[in-house]
C-alpha cells in the first residue's frame, strides 16, 4: 500500500490526485491514509512537535503495511522530511522539492511566490531548494513568501468565495504581487480548494503549482524504476482512510473535498 499521511484531512486533495492517476491508467495500486485530526493544525507549531507527531504518524502507517510514504502535508514536508528519511526505512516522498523544481522549471522571468503555512515560510526551506535547483539550471531567481494562516480555518469552515475572504487572500497576495511574481505555490493542502479566488486576484499570466499534483508525478516516476516496490503496491483490501478524531464535521469534510463518500476509521495514536 501507498501510505499517505497528513495533520488533518487536507492531504486529501493529494488523494484526489493519486485517485485521477489510478483511474487515467486503470491502476489497482491501494492507499493508506491518516489524517491526524486529534491534532491539526501543525502549521503554527514548533519544529520539534512536528518531527515527533510526523514520526508517530507515519510509523503507525508503516505498521498497517504501508511500503512508501507520502508526506502530503506541506507543513511536515518542510520541516520533517530529513527526519523521516533517517528514521525510517521505506521511501519517503513530499510535496516541498517536487514543487520548488516545477517551479524553477516554468518561471519566466524568475520570479516566484510561495504562499504557506507559519511554520513551511519560517522553515525557509522553499527559498533553500528553488535556490539550489536554478544555480543548476543557470537561473537567478527571486523568491517572495508570505504565511497564510487564516486560509486554513476559513477553507475548513467552507468560506471559500466570501467577501471576506476574498478580502484576506487580497492583503496575503498583495506584497507577492507587488514583487511581481509570475508564478506561485499553492504551499498547503488546503489553498487548492482557493484557487479560483486566488488566481481572481492575480495577473493573469501568473501560473500556479499545486505540490499535490507534482508529488503524486514524482511517485509515478519512482514506480516505473523500481519494480521490486512497485509490485508491493496492489493490495486486495480497499483503500483505507484512519483519523485520529472522527467527528460528523470531519466526516462532512471528507466527502465534500473528496468528492465522494469515504469511510473513516478512528485509530488511536501509540
Ligand atoms: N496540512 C497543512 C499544510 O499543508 C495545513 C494544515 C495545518 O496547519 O496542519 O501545511
Amino acid at each position: 500500500m501507498i501510505g499517505i499521511f497528513d495533520s488533518g484531512i487536507g492531504g486529501l486533495t493529494v488523494v484526489k490526485k493519486f485517485f485521477d492517476w489510478f483511474d487515467k491508467d486503470n491502476l489497482s495500486y491501494r492507499l493508506l491514509y491518516f489524517g491526524d485530526t486529534a491534532r491539526t493544525p501543525y502549521g503554527n507549531r514548533g519544529e520539534e512537535v512536528i518531527k515527533q507527531y510526523a514520526l508517530e504518524d507515519a510509523k503507525l502507517l508503516i505498521e498497517r503495511g504501508a511500503k512508501i510514504i507520502v508526506i502530503a502535508c506541506n507543513t511536515v514536508s518542510a520541516i520533517a522530511t530529513d527526519y523521516l528519511k533517517n528514521n525510517l526505512s521505506v521511501p519517503v516522498f513530499e510535496v516541498v522539492s517536487p514543487a520548488a523544481q516545477k517551479a524553477v522549471a516554468i518561471t519566466r522571468h524568475n520570479r516566484i511566490g510561495i504562499l504557506g503555512t507559519r511554520a513551511t515560510i519560517n522553515s525557509k526551506i522553499y527559498d533553500h531548494l528553488i535556490k539550489q535547483y536554478a544555480a543548476k539550471a543557470h537561473k537567478k531567481i527571486g523568491v517572495f513568501e508570505n504565511s497564510a494562516s487564516l486560509l486554513v480555518p476559513l477553507v475548513e469552515e467552507g468560506w471559500l468565495d466570501t467577501p471576506e475572504t476574498k478580502r484576506i487572500i487580497k492583503k496575503y497576495l498583495s506584497p507577492l504581487k507587488a514583487a511581481q511574481i509570475d508564478t506561485l505555490i499553492l504551499a498547503c493542502t488546503h489553498y487548492p480548494f482557493l484557487i479560483k479566488e486566488i488566481e481572481a486576484k492575480l495577473n493573469k499570466q501568473v501560473k500556479l503549482v499545486d505540490p499535490a499534483l507534482e508529488v503524486v508525478l514524482q511517485v509515478k516516476e519512482f514506480l516505473k524504476n523500481n519494480s521490486a516496490i512497485e509490485q508491493q503496491l496492489n493490495h486486495k483490501s480497499k483503500h483505507q482512510f484512519l483519523v485520529s478524531d472522527l467527528t460528523n464535521r470531519v466526516q462532512n469534510l471528507a466527502a465534500r473535498w473528496l468528492g465522494e463518500k469515504i469511510k473513516l476509521e478512528k485509530v488511536n495514536l501509540k
